[in-house]
């Protein structure tokens, strides 16, 4: 792909192209040079521009779309194909995108719903602009994922309206993905605490993803078993370090409050309305199939199935590592001590038979890609990779 980002000529044969005319170039004009070089430093650094990919093969719409955004004082990123417009997407992390509803190689409502497929770009306002739209065309839009729909010729008041509300929308989202990376870092520094427990968490994820896709769970539970592999003990924040890393046996005493870490989880993640089918893992990852587990003390089938397979990863991994009280565990004597323990009670007979199938040699292979990962909790970077080791 050779256009990445298009100098202003290049759209609308106007030098001043993504300003008002004599407006003060902020931003875009004094980070002009780095932009090219690395547009992914300049977008990672806070605009007071919105930026917005603008999607059309034709010459006419490009100037005038363009023209109105420029009253906007938005940063224009052009994509003269669907196809582009998505490669474009990834590295530029627009605010918005507008589409024509022909891009030459795809259909806009295609190329919408492409976007709205991405984990990255599923919240990100989308808006179609097509010429005469019928009542039929607008079922097909909300079908794809569009989020407003207008018509042309554009109404440049109706537009700018539509565009103050997207962006708002927009930066909504943004601020509650912020206080979710919060979340997921403060339960890394947990894990990081403890040098024992390395890698831990994303491990958890891998395994309980991969787990959750050979019993062919939904995308939205995969989503919850990955992000219930980081989170599930973030409640042990709350456990003092004497408690925590504590060389010996845990008294009585030290267990009371050690064990109040999975409901303390659950209370912290709580105001998080999209960590909601999360909670349950949180909550019950430490209840025992014979009801002798903590908090609740559930028993059988009323242990949510996700805490039942994040309970199976968890005690996986656990025996697999190397701990201050216990060697590495070879895979023979984990998987006897899995079947062992789920012969006491203490886990779903049946998931375990099924999980100890697993094929972890693959997995071993999946797990340097997911540990490298950049963002550590990228979850369709997890699925893509499981699905590649796991390809029969
Ligand atoms: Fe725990």
């Amino acid at each position: 792909m050779s256009l990445s980002f298009s100098p202003p000529s290049a759209i609308d044969g106007d030098a001043n192209f993504g300003f008002e005319p004599g407006a003060e170039p902020t931003g875009l004009a004094c980070a002009w040079p780095s932009l090219v070089v690395d547009r992914r430093s300049f977008y990672a650094e806070p605009s007071p521009c919105p930026s917005v990919l603008l999607v059309t093969a034709h010459e006419t719409e490009r100037r005038v779309l363009g023209s109105l955004l420029r009253r906007e004082r938005c940063i224009l990123i052009d994509a003269r194909s669907g196809t582009m417009a998505l490669e474009l997407l990834l590295s530029c992390r627009p605010d918005l995108v507008i589409l024509d509803r022909d891009l030459g190689d795809m259909d806009g409502l295609e190329c919408c719903r492409r976007i709205k497929t991405l984990r990255q770009s599923e919240f990100l306002p989308v808006l179609l602009v097509a010429a005469g739209i019928s009542e039929e065309d607008e079922v097909l839009a909300i079908d794809a994922g569009a989020d407003e729909y207008l018509s042309k010729p554009l109404h440049p008041q109706v537009f700018r309206a539509r565009i103050s509300a997207l962006i708002r929308q927009k930066n909504a989202v943004d601020r509650l993905e912020e206080a979710e990376h919060i979340l997921f870092a403060l339960a890394l520094t947990v894990e990081r605490r403890d040098p024992g427990t390395a890698g831990h968490c994303q491990r958890l994820a891998l395994y309980s993803v991969a787990f959750g896709m050979r019993l062919g769970l939904s995308k939205e539970q995969l989503l919850a078993l990955h992000r219930g592999g980081y989170l599930h003990d973030i409640g042990k924040i709350v456990v003092p370090d004497a408690i925590l890393y504590k060389p010996g046996k845990l008294t009585a005493e030290d267990w009371v409050v050690m064990r109040t870490h999975s409901a303390r989880g659950e209370e912290i993640c709580r105001p998080m309305r999209s960590l909601a089918p999360v909670l349950p893992i949180i909550r019950s990852h430490h209840e025992r199939w014979n009801g002798s587990g903590y908090p609740d003390g559930l028993a059988g089938e009323r242990i949510p199935l996700l805490a039942r397979i994040l309970q199976l990863a968890d005690a996986f991994d656990a025996l697999m590592s190397e701990r201050p009280y216990k060697p590495a565990y070879t895979r023979k004597l984990t998987v006897q001590t899995l079947i062992s323990e789920a012969g006491m009670g203490w886990r779903d007979a049946e998931l375990t038979r099924l999980f100890i199938e697993l094929p972890f040699d693959e997995l071993k292979l999946a797990e340097p890609f997911v540990l490298g990962a950049e963002a550590g909790n990228d979850f369709d970077a997890s699925v893509r990779n499981l699905q590649y080791h796991l390809a029969p």
